[in-house]
């Protein structure tokens, strides 16, 4: 048990997926995990261990933004041995050829700061996916309907963005989407030797104003948790 995972040791998976929601975690491990059991619920971010194919996997909450994912991460790479961690989530879409429903694939995470930023201090870390896992969900995004990105994109600290300016320079960049956890979760697994990699649905578009009904996300989402599933045990 740690400070915020109430989950005995030998409770976690060495492959968790985190989304930021914890409903979300509930949803994807009753759909996509046989035998899941409730791990965790410490102020009620959710956490789930089942198999997937045999394979044991938890799915854990991560909650919204950086210095929540950070706690998260933390604990399960440090105190239960977590080596693969999966980001699912939705994002934002930043370029006109990124559609609602689109899947990407973030290959690296630009960021402001993240909470690892004090100990890079004048350093530009740069947050970058596992290759494995990367190329894994790929080849596995083949079978799915989504169409696939694969890029850099934009890891904020805020959801109502006042510096529209920031946004201006990452679609200059060519970053595909902005969501608000990736960068701290590929930092923390750079530094502990984890593999990780965001896989993300397109939830809305900045630049069209389009987002998706709440109806239409799970089928996206389903996606996601397999693609995510398949590039863990590939
Ligand atoms: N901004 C930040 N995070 C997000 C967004 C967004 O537009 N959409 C989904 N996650």
């Amino acid at each position: 048990m740690t400070v915020h995972i109430g989950a005995e040791s030998g409770d976690i998976a060495e492959t968790v997926l985190m989304p930021g929601d914890p409903y979300r975690a509930k949803w994807a491990a009753e759909n996509f995990l046989q035998d899941a059991r409730l791990v965790n619920e410490v102020r009620g971010m959710l956490g789930y261990t089942g198999t997937w194919n045999g394979n044991p996997v938890t799915i854990q909450g991560s909650g919204m933004g950086m210095p929540s994912l950070s706690i998260y991460a933390n604990e399960l790479i440090r105190d239960f041995g977590a080596k693969t961690l999966i980001r699912i989530g939705s994002c934002g879409g930043m370029q006109p050829q990124v559609k609602l429903r689109d899947v990407i694939l973030a290959m690296s995470a630009s960021t402001l700061g993240s909470p690892s930023r004090g100990i890079f201090r004048e350093l530009n870390f740069a947050p970058v996916a596992d290759w494995g896992l990367l190329q894994a969900a790929a080849k596995a995004a083949e079978k799915h309907e989504a169409n696939l990105h694969v890029g850099g994109i934009y890891s904020s600290d805020v959801f109502y963005d006042e510096r529209p300016d920031l946004n201006e320079q990452m679609v200059r960049h060519g970053i595909l989407g902005v969501e608000m956890e990736a960068a701290e979760l590929y930092t923390l697994a750079a530094r502990h030797g984890c593999r990780a990699l965001a896989v993300l649905t397109v939830s809305d578009h900045l630049g069209t104003g389009e987002a998706l009904p709440s109806d239409q996300r799970e089928r996206s989402f389903g996606d996601m948790v397999e693609i995510a599933l398949e590039a863990a045990f590939a």
